[in-house]
Order: C-alpha cells, then structure tokens, then sequence
C-alpha cells in the first residue's frame, strides 16, 4: 500500500473547489508546526481525485464539506470502503460556532479539528490507534476461518429453527378431518406451503437473531457499518430461486386444481338451495327433498349450488372445496365432491348473509352404499298405501318381531291373519280385524295371543301417526 512505500509526513489531498478551504487547512498546519503533515494537492472532481491517488500517494483526503460543487456521495462510496488505510474525512471549516463534522466515524466541534489531526498524524499508519479498527484487523488475518465460523452458526441456528417448527406444526392439527377424494390435493397444497413458509420463516428469523446477537454493537464501536452498493451475484441468486419456486408453486396448485375439479361421468346430482339461513338438498333424480345432504362414500356427487336471495357460501371444511351460491339460475355453480369417510359432518355458509349467518348450518352424513340406499328407500313415500305400509313396517321397527312369511318371531307372524279369530291368553278369542291391529299398535298389551308374551314396547304406537297405521293394515290385510 501506498503509505508503506514512503516514509515522512503524512500527505494530505483536499477536495475543495474552494480556494479559502485548502487556505484555511494549510494555515492550520502551519500553526501547527510539530505536526508532521503536507497539503499535496487540491482536487475537485472525482477524476482529479483518482489520477491524484496514483501521483500524489496521499494518506487522507480531506472533504470540504460546506462545498455544494463537490459530490461528496460519490468521493464516499470511492473511498471510504476503498482499499487501505487511505483515510477521507469530510471537514466543516465554517465559522459561527457550529459544530465541525468530520466524517471519520466520529463527530467533532470545530475546536477538536486539530486534536483530531494531530492524533492522525501520531498515529502509526501501520498499526492504527483505533481499537475498533484494530480488532477489525485482527479478524482479517483469519477472514475465511471467521465467516465460515458465522455460516455454519447461522445455517446450525436456521436448521434447529426449522426443525423445530417442522415437528411442533405436524404435532397440531392444522387441518380437519380429510374426509374426500378432493381433499387430498388441497392438503398436499397445504403441506407445500407450510414448509415454504418454515423455510422462509426461519431464514428470516434465524438470520436475524443471529445477527442481532453476533453482529450488534459492542460497547464503544462507533463505527458506522460498510458501505455496501450492491452484489450481482447475490441479487440474481435471490430473484432466481423464487421465481423458479412460485413458478412451480403455480404449476403443482394447477395441477391439484383440475384433480379437485375431475368429473365422473355419471355422478349423483343434488341441487344445494341456500336461502337465509337454511340449505335444502334436492335430488332430481329421486325426487328427493332433505334438509340434511346425505352422500354415499367413495361416489361422486355434482352438487349444484343456487340460492334463493343473496350471495351464501358451501362449505364444508372437511371435503376442504367450497362454492359461493348465487341467485338466479345463470349464476348456478358446480361443485364435486367425492366423500371417501363414513362420518357426519356439517355444511356451513362462509358468505357473510345477514344477522343469522353464523347458525347457517346443515348436517351432513356420508353412508356405506347399502346405508345410503335404505335411506333412499325411506325418503321415497310410494302411493301405493300396502307399499307404504311395507315402508313403515320396516322403518318403525315391526318386522323384528313379526314375520310376513307364517314363521313365528317374538310376536305372531302377519301373515293370513287379516279376519282370521284368534285365541288369546286368558282363553277368550278376538277377530283380527282393523280395530284389533290399532288397539294392539296402541296398547300392545291388552290383549296378547295364546303363546306370546307382552313384549311389544308400550309406547311404539305413540311414533305412528293413524294414516301411517292405516298403511300398516292395508299391508297386513294384502298379506292374505
Ligand atoms: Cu349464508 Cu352466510
């Protein structure tokens, strides 16, 4: 370095574009004569700057800081973070009491400019005085050993950090139950993002509490820190690796957007009316109505989605999909869902729709197929009243115990016995005629036939309402 090649005093360069400054500095010297220094030019631009550095070797360059015609921006970012120990300070000679400042890592009053130069001037060019600087040099002689120390550190604090939060985020259930064959994309989805956002989060995180605690300011370090304008390679490393990333991002969410939207040819249609604040679920092609949606498992079901006044939302947070219902039937939505878990669950609108949004719920139940079709066969109600009394038999209960094949169960069988007299267990005998049937569904055990016993539950007949009963009858009576 240049201050090594020449010994003697210490070789100033002003940059000024005003004469009195270069005047001011060089009286100041003077005055000083026991210090060892000269004024070895004067510049004002920073070309003349750098062809001086070369010609005239100076120690320091000296910055009028009151000239507005010098950029000293520029003079700073050339040489302050430069090599060696070429020092710039930037000196206010202006008078009035002011404070001078003095960019050398350190503010002065105007009365401290000499001390400061001479300080400079003692100080061993080689081995400077600043203690900081010094430790700072210290650390230079091992640079590599030193970063390598803080990366490993840092990429140890990163990885413990993501770690950690890896295993404590699968510990709790982010997610509910995955209860369809559409869930499953999402949830991969899901699982990519939280691990991006771990990676990211402890980066961050990790980076900067590391260097908060290793790279703080120390006790007496006034220094400012480096001057940094830029590094290329860095900047297209970090533009690089995200764009790539959500690039990807973009492909693998277009990729679970058409898995989730994948169409079964022939899929069970339900029409989803949502109206303040109730869902109805209709069946076209059952002739179903229901206030719950009952789904089969492992089959597809094309939901249609109207609504009757405003904007409402399904949603159903297990299946993880969710449409908004619209009014008006050119705003219809389609939505598949295919339940693969036997369970309830419940529907709720995630559209604010007014003052009763938050109880706008409906259940939901997803039976096995066999379930799914008796459930079927209950909500169709035949016209044909022996048909409809064969539904209630069965739905209420009855053919537990009473066969319609002559084979005796808990209770007499059905059939043939329509009009037939039979001998009770007191020994009288009764015709099985209509008024029999109602008094034995109401008070089952009033009279009970020779062989029975009173098991019948007592309070049975109190489900069935009298046209239901009818049906019963008539079922019984075809039985014949
Ligand atoms: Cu419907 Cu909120």
């Amino acid at each position: 370095m240049s201050q090594n090649l020449h010994s003697g005093p210490r070789r100033i360069l002003i940059a000024s574009s005003h004469p009195l400054f270069a005047e001011g500095l060089r009286s100041l010297l003077h005055q000083r004569e026991q210090m060892d220094a000269i004024v070895v030019g004067v510049v004002s631009t920073i070309d003349q700057a750098l062809k001086a550095l070369s010609e005239l070797q100076p120690d320091l360059i000296v910055i009028d800081y009151d000239d507005e015609r010098v950029n000293r921006d520029e003079f700073l970012a050339r040489f302050v973070e430069g090599e060696s120990r070429l020092r710039v300070v930037l000196l206010s000679l202006q008078e009035g009491g002011q404070d001078a400042i003095v960019y050398d890592r350190r503010t002065l009053a105007a009365s401290q400019v000499d001390e400061w130069l001479k300080e400079w001037v003692e100080t061993d060019l080689g081995a400077p005085g600043y203690s900081i600087e010094k430790k700072k040099d210290e650390q230079k002689q091992h640079p590599r050993r030193e970063s390598m120390k803080h990366v490993i550190g840092a990429v140890f604090l990163i990885g413990v950090l993501a770690l950690a939060l890896f295993v404590g985020l699968q510990n709790i259930e982010l997610l509910p139950q995955q209860a369809s064959l559409q869930a499953v994309p999402i949830d991969n989805l899901f699982q990519l993002d939280f691990v991006a956002i771990i990676v990211l989060f402890s980066l961050i995180v990790g980076l900067m509490v590391y260097s908060i605690v290793f790279f703080r300011r120390r006790k007496g370090d006034e220094q400012d820190g480096p001057y940094i304008t830029g590094n290329t390679k860095l900047e297209v490393v970090w533009t690089i690796i995200p764009l790539g990333f959500v690039l990807y991002l973009a492909y693998v969410g277009s990729l679970s957007l058409g898995r989730t939207q994948a169409m079964d040819p022939k899929p069970l249609r339900v029409d989803v009316i949502a109206s303040q604040w109730s869902w109805r679920f209709d069946y076209p092609d059952l002739g179903i109505t229901s206030t719950e949606l009952v789904l089969p498992a492992d089959k597809q079901a094309l939901l249609t989605l109207s609504s009757t006044d405003m904007i409402h939302s399904f949603w159903v947070p297990e299946f993880r999909v969710k449409q908004d219902a619209l009014p008006g039937k050119e705003f219809e939505r389609e939505l598949r869902v295919t339940p693969t878990m036997i369970g309830e669950f419940k529907v709720r609108c995630a559209e604010l729709c007014g003052r009763q949004h938050y109880v706008m719920m409906a259940t939901v139940r997803v039976l096995s197929q066999s379930d799914y079709d008796a459930w079927v066969a209950a909500q169709i109600i035949p016209e044909d009243p022996v048909a409809r009394g064969d539904l209630w038999s069965q739905q209420f209960g009855c053919r537990a115990c009473h066969s319609i094949d002559g084979s005796p169960l808990v209770g007499p069988t059905w059939k043939g016995v329509f009009g037939e007299e039979v001998q009770l267990t007191d020994g009288s005998t009764v015709v099985v005629d209509r008024d029999y049937i109602i008094e034995s569904i109401r008070q089952p055990g009033a009279k009970i036939v020779a062989g029975f016993q009173d098991l019948m539950p007592a309070n049975i007949g109190a489900e069935l309402t009298d046209a239901q009963i009818d049906d019963i009858i008539a079922f019984i009576e075809s039985l014949n």
